[in-house]
């Protein structure tokens, strides 16, 4: 893999901000004007300046458009685009073109398409047919890039560069021989000698020894586990792959645009697996996240602000942009069903309250045909003379309104800690239980501080904790010595921490620490478990202490406690009675560490997160009734604060706040949040 790293020399303060030139929050969504003929394209521009659009996506998957054969190219129409966005006072997001490689290329070049596992090869047809660390597609696509860099340097819509498309979505993993090639350079790199690859991969075991990287492959398909540290490493090598993509892409704009922004548009939540979007932040001019809610949880608001969190943390706490959702239906779930009333302003605000400065839309017109015909837009199949065109009119007009919120920021006193090698580690096969899923853990612990009214930053182990009272850390079974003792740090310094089972396991490689689990968190917690006993499918037990008694299920440990550690849950049944299930270790320096060696339902992790919350004095003043979300963002200064009250349910909530409402323009004393609505308050 070559890696171009970023020229140390270049000069980040010469990059414009995303949104100059902009007024207030952006709003807007992906354009797509080659499916459409000139009259409906004229249509849209009238249609834009209605809704209040201010940003657009344009050319994402334009390759083919822009380059039907190869060297013979037609800018007219994104030209005549362009121009015609800039007439309308609309700033653009200018993509690379590069999304999907045009049919001649990968029929001409076979050996770019990307392989699964088990060999089979991903062809044509659909998009993203491309393996991204093969040296031939990286150089049609540097030069797709360089020419529209080339073409629009100077154009007065370009606001920012949009590095390809969702990198990763479709292929996070390839097997391809590119892939293999780039894999062991990457592995010569991190290890520099096979004997230090030969350690750290454990090969000593079954015959796995390496003489030479040559002998390195991905881990294919093999016919029983294949090693776990090659399979980890593969991960990481994976994510850095795809990173450095979006690296070669955006030094490519640099260099003729060094004061454009650039970003690639992340899809953070709770099923992206594949991409360490933590190491690629630093990468990104601004985060730019898209977000889908599944229409079969009934609990998609609770998820969607986890995704929200997590590209806040993502982004260090700096706004950011939402880069796509849906308006109404996606076309890609089992049953795609439409949002409710209410909904659409509901999730567009609640990306707001978290964090976002922008929100755009997969995508401004639905297609007529393709793949996402089905798949709802801005404007819908159906025209302006629907509800859905008119909730798009009114979410523009609620952002305008919205406009001050600009640049503010979440300020919480809670972080739950995430990490992708661990989530990967901790999904590997030859487990004590196949069934652990890491991001089940994650959304459970999420869900109960939501619904507490706790707003908590979403970080890695390694993120600076001073600013938290509470730190939650479910399941993370690989950490590194450094963030260990970053979790540990942040208890010393008096925080409350609450780490859940099969955490601080192995070290980055996948090694057991040994003398006794939770390993790296033993003498933090002061527990030291000397067996798993994870549960049979189907199997409960029963917890009870201080806090009352909970079904458990997944996992239980056989634990010994260390003196003066309290155990405020025992077992009441399964294989372990009497043995700690929960247990708190006041640690010297004010703060204290929580252990929950169980998987405890829904009520049991909202009575520890209850009284972990009031320990550490995060749990809200604000009284309103659950299932309202209220979040706050702060100007820089700390001297303005904004409420934004999201009512889920369908009764009127009354809220403490009094200041002056900004999508009724009114002062108020009292709040009222009627069913379904919100309601943003510039506090008094
Ligand atoms: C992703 C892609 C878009 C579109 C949407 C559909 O976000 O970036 O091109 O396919 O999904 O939901």
């Amino acid at each position: 893999m070559r890696r171009r790293t970023t020229d140390p020399a270049f000069d980040a303060t010469q990059v414009s901000p995303w949104n100059d030139g902009i007024e207030g929050l952006a709003y807007g969504g992906d354009y797509n004007p080659e499916q459409w003929p000139l009259d409906v394209q004229l249509e849209d521009i009238e249609l834009m300046r209605e809704a209040g659009v201010n940003l657009l996506s344009v050319a994402i998957f334009s390759w083919a458009t822009i380059e039907p054969r190869e060297g013979e190219l037609d800018w007219t129409w994104l030209d005549a685009t362009l121009d015609r966005l800039h007439g309308a006072g609309i700033r653009v997001a200018l993509a690379t073109a590069t999304a999907s490689p045009p049919p001649w290329l990968t029929r001409k070049h076979p050996e770019i398409l990307p392989r699964l596992a088990d060999g089979t090869v991903l062809h044509q047809g659909g998009r993203q047919a491309y393996a991204v660390t093969h040296p031939l597609h990286r150089d049609y696509a540097l030069t797709m890039a360089a020419r529209v860099a080339e073409r629009y340097q100077d154009h007065p819509a370009l606001a920012l560069w949009h590095v390809d498309n969702e990198i990763g979505c479709h292929v996070p993993r390839d097997y391809s021989d590119a892939a293999a090639a780039a894999f062991r350079e990457w592995l010569a790199v991190r290890y520099t000698t096979v004997d230090a690859l030969n350690a750290a991969w454990g090969t000593a075991f079954w015959s796995q020894r390496y003489g030479s990287f040559d002998d390195v492959l991905p881990p294919l398909s093999a016919p029983t586990f294949a090693n776990p540290t090659q399979q980890l490493d593969f991960d990481r090598f994976s994510s850095d792959a795809l990173l450095d993509y979006y690296r070669d892409l955006r030094d490519t704009l640099r260099a003729i645009t060094p004061h454009v922004p650039t970003t690639t548009n992340l899809m953070a939540s709770t099923s992206t697996k594949g991409m360490d979007y933590f190491s690629w932040a630093p990468e990104l001019d601004v985060v730019a996240n898209d977000h889908y809610t599944n229409a079969a949880d009934p609990e998609r608001h609770v998820e969607l602000s986890f995704s929200a969190d997590l590209t806040r943390g993502i982004a260090g706490g700096a706004p950011w942009v939402l880069m796509e959702h849906s308006t109404a239906a996606v076309n890609w779930q089992p049953r795609n069903r439409t949002k409710q009333p209410g909904e659409l302003l509901r999730n567009s605000l609640s990306h707001v309250a978290r964090g976002a400065d922008a929100v755009m839309f997969f995508q401004w017109r639905a297609s007529q045909a393709g793949a996402e015909k089905f798949h709802s837009g801005m404007v819908p199949h159906a025209g302006t003379d629907s509800q859905l065109w008119r909730d798009v009119v009114g979410l523009g007009q609620a952002l305008r309104a919205l406009g001050e919120v600009r640049g503010s920021r979440v300020r919480s006193r809670a972080a739950l800690v995430v990490d992708w090698p661990a989530w990967w580690g901790a999904e590997l096969d030859s487990h004590p239980t196949q069934e652990l899923r890491y991001m089940d853990q994650v959304r459970a612990w999420y869900r109960e501080l939501w619904r507490l009214g706790v707003t908590a930053d979403v970080v890695p182990p390694t993120a600076a904790l001073d600013a938290y009272d509470l730190v939650v850390v479910p399941t993370l079974y690989l950490v590194t010595d450094e963030g260990a003792a970053n979790v540990a740090a942040a208890a010393e310094r008096g925080a409350t921490v609450v780490i859940t089972y099969f955490s601080g396991i192995v070290d980055e490689h996948d090694h057991v620490r040994l003398g006794g689990y939770p390993g790296a968190f033993r003498d933090l917690l002061g527990v030291r478990t000397e067996e798993f006993f994870p549960l049979l499918a189907d199997e409960q037990v029963h917890v009870s202490g201080a806090l009352g008694g909970f079904a458990a299920d997944l996992w239980t440990e056989k634990s010994s406690v260390a003196p003066g550690v309290e155990v405020l849950a025992v077992y009441d049944d399964g294989p372990l009675p009497g043995g700690p299930a929960l247990t708190r270790r006041a640690v010297p320096g004010g703060g204290s560490a929580w252990y929950v060696a169980t998987r405890l339902a829904p009520e049991g992790v909202e009575a520890v997160a209850r009284a972990a919350a009031t320990e550490a004095g995060v749990l809200p003043g604000l009284s309103a009734r659950p299932g309202v979300e209220l979040v706050r963002r702060r100007s820089d200064d700390g001297t303005r604060s904004w409420l934004f009250a999201i009512n889920h349910t369908d009764e009127p909530a009354h809220v403490e706040a009094a200041g002056f409402e900004l999508l009724t323009a009114t002062t108020v004393d009292a709040l009222k949040v009627p069913a379904g609505g919100v309601r943003v308050v510039r506090e008094a």
